[in-house]
């Protein structure tokens, strides 16, 4: 029987400036249904999660508690609170209004395609080793190039993933590795959480296998490809 207390804090608070949609990209409409809602659905209908904390723009607090929570009846939703400037602070601010629990489950809004399986595997990953990230390896070759645009190395692909989320942790050590990044001010250069661990507590971060499904939507070309992938509403 499962006895941790596992909390999704789901990140919505970003502009979507790529997009460049008038709508904010977490609540345009996929099969009728806003962006946001599939992650939300698939965390609301997973017992492994106790509760949900959504991260919403600040302002659109009271928005996102009617037309999104309310709406679709995601009774686990316990708070709706405001994110930050960057993403980091919209995760800080989720962590914070997490008084206790085991497991969180750090997830991007604008990652429809979530599901079940990947909750699973992170969980099973999670208990066993206290921080893994869902990815994927990558089918490309990747070249590192420099300021001039000539390619300076070829990475041994079989070593490279291409990260996703939900980025799960135990949440003291999340907690403690995102306060010292906030008491440290050198955030600049985060652009994910298992960054945060690592850089901050020198934690080892296990990589879990997600799916190629599993995307950001992040420009209008991956909105035609979120229409292929969506499931029925
Ligand atoms: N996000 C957030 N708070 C921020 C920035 C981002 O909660 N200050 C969220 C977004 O809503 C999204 C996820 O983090 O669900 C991943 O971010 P990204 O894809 O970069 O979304 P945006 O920041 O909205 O897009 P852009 O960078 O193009 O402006
Ligand atoms: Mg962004």
């Amino acid at each position: 029987m499962k006895k941790d207390r596992c909390i999704a804090i789901v990140l919505a608070a970003g502009k979507g400036k790529r997009m460049g949609s008038e709508t904010q990209k977490q609540y345009l409409l996929l099969k009728g249904k806003p962006m946001i809602y599939y992650s939300l659905d698939t965390f609301q209908k997973c017992e492994l999660i106790d509760e949900i904390i959504l991260v919403a723009g600040a302002g659109d607090e009271e928005y996102c508690q009617r037309e999104i929570v309310e709406k679709y009846r995601f009774s686990k939703v316990v708070s709706v609170i405001p994110g930050g400037r960057e993403r980091y602070h919209s995760v800080a601010n989720g962590l914070h209004a997490i008084t206790a629990c085991d497991y969180v489950f750090i997830h991007d809004g604008a990652r429809p395609f979530l599901t079940r399986d990947i909750i699973e595997r992170s969980y099973v990953s999670v208990k066993k080793y206290q921080a893994c990230v869902v990815g994927m390896r990558v089918k490309d070759t990747i070249k590192v190039v420099d300021s001039q645009s000539f390619a300076v190395d070829t990475p041994d692909r079989s070593a490279l993933w291409l990260i996703q989320t939900p980025q799960v942790f135990s949440y003291d050590l999340i907690r403690k590795a995102y306060d010292l990044l906030l008491e440290q001010g050198d955030e600049a250069c985060v652009t994910d959480d298992a960054m945060v661990a690592e850089l901050l507590l020198g934690t080892k971060v296990r990589l879990v296998e997600g799916s190629y499904q599993n995307i950001k939507v992040t420009t209008p070309e991956d909105l035609k490809i979120a229409e292929v992938f969506c499931p029925q509403a």
